[in-house]
C-alpha cells in the first residue's frame, strides 16, 4: 500500500511537467487534488491500515499531497502570469500620453510681449489699483467735475468718491507722485466701463498706459517710441497714422489708428488708442516743475492690438475661455 502512495505521487508530479495551460492544469487538479482525486483518496484509505502503520501511512500521505500541492500551485501561479502577459505588453514604438500642461490666456501673453518689447527701450513697469478714487482717475488728469467723462452712467462707481478705474492712465498720477524725472514706464491693467458688450466692446478690457517725463522730451520722441514698438509688435508692413484728436490730460492729443485688412481685401483704419504731450496742468497736480520737464503719454487697447495681431474678429471670444479658442494661442 505504501508503494503505491508513493507511486501515485510519483506519477502525479510526472504528469504534472506535462501541464502547459490552465485548463489542463485543471483536468489535473480534479484527477489529484479534487474531493475525489487519487491524492485525496489517499488520505482517506489511512484508516484501513493496521493501527500501528498507520502514523507512517498517514506522514507519507500527508508527505505527497503537500509536495504534489506546492508543485501545483507554482505551476498555476507561472501559467496565470504567462497568460497576464499580452496585456501587459508594452508597445515602445507607440506615441506617449502627452500631459495637459497649462499656458497663460492669450491676453496674458501679449501684455508679456508688451512689456519685453518696452523693456528693451529701456521702460520699466509699475501697476495700479483698479479700485480708484476721482482724484487719479480724473482730478488729477485734468478732468473737470462738470466733464461728461465723469457722468455715472459712463463709469462703475462705487461710492461718490470711489469708482472702478475707466483708463490706466490713473496710474501716470500714481508714478508721478512719487517718482520725479527722469520717468521711463508702462503699465498695464484692467479697466472698466458700462459699455453694451459687442463685437469691439466689452464692460471690462485691460489697456497699456506710457509714460515718460524728462527734460527736452518732444514729439519725435513719442512718435519714434509708438513707430519702434508697433513695427517690433506687428511687423514692419504694419501701417499706423496720428489723427488730431483732445484728451483733457494731453496737449497736442492725438489718436492712433492702425490700417486692418480683412479677409477680402478692403482696408479700414481703427483705433488703437490715445496718446499726446503730457498736459502742464497735470504736472501741477503732482507737483513736477512744468517749465523744466515736458513729457508724452498713450493709452492703448491691448485686446486691440492682440486682435489685431492674431486676426481676432469677436473680443467676446477671448473672455468666453473656450479652451478650443484658447489652446490656439
Ligand atoms: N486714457 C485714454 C482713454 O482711455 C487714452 C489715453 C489718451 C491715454 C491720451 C494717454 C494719453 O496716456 O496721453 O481713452
Amino acid at each position: 500500500m505504501l508503494e503505491q502512495f508513493e507511486q501515485t505521487g510519483k506519477d502525479a508530479l510526472e504528469n504534472l511537467k506535462k501541464v502547459t495551460d490552465l485548463a489542463s492544469l485543471e483536468e489535473f487538479r480534479i484527477k489529484y487534488l479534487g474531493r475525489k482525486g487519487q491524492i485525496t483518496g489517499m488520505l482517506s484509505r489511512i484508516g484501513q491500515f493496521p493501527p500501528e502503520e498507520k502514523p507512517k501511512a498517514g506522514q507519507l500521505a500527508n508527505k505527497i499531497k503537500k509536495n504534489v500541492t506546492s508543485a501545483f500551485d507554482d505551476l498555476k501561479k507561472k501559467l496565470e502570469q504567462q497568460q497576464a502577459k499580452p496585456a501587459e505588453f508594452i508597445d515602445v514604438t507607440l506615441p506617449g500620453i502627452e500631459p495637459d500642461i497649462g499656458k497663460t490666456h492669450v491676453i496674458t501673453q501679449t501684455i508679456n510681449e508688451l512689456l519685453e518689447i518696452f523693456g528693451r527701450m529701456g521702460f520699466s513697469v509699475a501697476y495700479g489699483p483698479e479700485v480708484e478714487d476721482e482724484w487719479h482717475n480724473f482730478i488729477a488728469l485734468n478732468i473737470p467735475p462738470e466733464h461728461p467723462a465723469r457722468d455715472p452712467m459712463d463709469n462703475f462707481y462705487i461710492d461718490d468718491n470711489t469708482l472702478l478705474r475707466t483708463q490706466t492712465s490713473t496710474i501716470q498720477i500714481r508714478v508721478m507722485e512719487h517718482q520725479k524725472p527722469p520717468i521711463r514706464v508702462v503699465a498695464p491693467g484692467r479697466v472698466y466701463r458700462p459699455d453694451t458688450v459687442d463685437a469691439t466692446h466689452m464692460f471690462m478690457f485691460h489697456q497699456l498706459e506710457a509714460l515718460v517725463v524728462d527734460e527736452g522730451i518732444s514729439m519725435v520722441d513719442m512718435k519714434t517710441a509708438i513707430n519702434q514698438f508697433i513695427h517690433t509688435f506687428l511687423g514692419h508692413e504694419a501701417k499706423w497714422r496720428f489723427r488730431p484728436s483732445f484728451f483733457p490730460f494731453t496737449e497736442p492729443s492725438a489718436e492712433v489708428d492702425l490700417l486692418l485688412t480683412d479677409k477680402s481685401g478692403k482696408e479700414d483704419w481703427v483705433e488703437m488708442g490715445g496718446c499726446g504731450m503730457v498736459d502742464p496742468n497735470v504736472f501741477d497736480a503732482v507737483g513736477i516743475d512744468n517749465e523744466k520737464y515736458t513729457g508724452w503719454a498713450f493709452g492703448f487697447g491691448i485686446e486691440r492690438l492682440a486682435m489685431r495681431k492674431y486676426g481676432i474678429t469677436d473680443i467676446r471670444l477671448l473672455f468666453e475661455n473656450d479652451l478650443r479658442f484658447l489652446k490656439q494661442f
